[in-house]
């Protein structure tokens, strides 16, 4: 079989790649798949009209296509632009379900937890109030975030009660119904780095370090990428994540923590991937791309 081609002599596959901003990840994606001789359609979320559902509108549709890679920037992009595609009987990776799961910080903990998988000691909060008591349980320091970020944004941590009052003062001024969910957890002592390991499917293709003098490792913060070992413990750490998840295609933040070993922090559905690229040499958009090809319907 040739690339490109499926079981059918002569088909080649349209995949489509939705995006907002063609950044560095979406031009690669574009030329893998190019390479591999797919018919690429490019997407651009914001220009469309996209018709829920198979209704006397559908003659208008503009998307023809046989599977879309979901590549929007905004998590709630992401999700709602899969949840319209899903409804023409569109096949999308991700799934707009594993979207939806990834991009909720408690949504994925509360999964990985009740199977045991080790996640930073977590406390959820409704309330001013119930915050300081949970940082009691938790003990000082500890992180607070949103349960909804990404890039390491409004992500801070308080080393006491004083600190804690100011940063939910901070949050109180956000106007974001998920501003009010308080997630703190304890501090993981890291040793100065975090391991962000990718998802293809079934396979790990690459992992980095992210080494920083900050505690707050995205790259997107001056994080610098080194590659990673992959040992078969973080292997199996990693797949079983994201079979957990039901995600295809992802970049998950694992902290190595000095007395319990790997701990898993977080899921990135649409990772950004530039960096790891230029640190492993892995071809990423070319692994991604290969596997939506095999992911198209035979
Ligand atoms: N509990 C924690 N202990 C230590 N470092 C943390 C903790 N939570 C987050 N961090 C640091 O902050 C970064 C960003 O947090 P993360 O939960 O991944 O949110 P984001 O979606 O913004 O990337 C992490 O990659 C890590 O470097
Ligand atoms: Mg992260």
């Amino acid at each position: 079989m040739k690339t490109g081609e499926n079981r059918e002599v002569g088909f080649i596959a349209k995949v489509g790649i939705a995006y907002e901003v063609l950044r560095w990840e979406e031009k690669a994606l574009t030329d893998a798949a190019k390479e591999l001789g797919l018919d690429v359609n490019l997407l651009h979320i914001h220009s469309l009209q996209l018709i829920v559902g198979h209704s006397s509108l559908s003659g208008l549709s503009n998307i023809d296509v046989d599977i879309v890679l979901q590549r929007a920037i905004s998590h709630t992009t992401a999700l709602n632009a899969t949840l319209a595609l899903e409804s023409i009987g569109l096949r999308t990776i991700n799934t707009s379900n594993a979207t939806a799961i990834a991009m909720n910080k408690l949504w994925t903990a509360s999964i990985l937890a009740k199977v045991g998988i080790k996640i930073p000691r977590t406390v959820i909060a409704f309330s001013e109030d119930s915050c300081y008591k949970s940082a009691q349980l938790l003990g000082y320091p500890v992180v607070v975030k949103p349960i909804d970020g990404s890039w390491g944004r409004l992500i801070a941590m308080a080393r006491d009660d004083e600190e804690l009052r100011s940063l939910l003062e901070h949050r109180t001024y956000i106007p974001n119904p998920t501003m009010k969910v308080h997630m703190l957890q304890e501090y993981v002592k890291k040793p100065g780095r975090d391991i962000r390991i990718f998802i293809v499917g079934d396979e790990t293709p690459a992992a980095i370090y992210r080494v920083s003098n900050h505690w707050i490792t995205n790259t997107a913060r001056g994080g610098k990428a080194v590659t990673a070992k992959i040992d078969a413990e973080l292997n199996e750490l990693a797949l079983k994540t994201a079979r957990l998840i039901g995600i295809e295609i992802a970049g998950i933040d694992i902290f190595e923590d000095p007395a319990r070993g790997y701990i898993v922090n977080e899921i990135n559905a649409v990772p950004e991937f530039k960096n790891t690229v230029v640190a492993t040499g892995v071809q990423l958009h070319r692994k991604i791309m290969e596997y939506v090809r095999n992911q198209v319907r035979k």
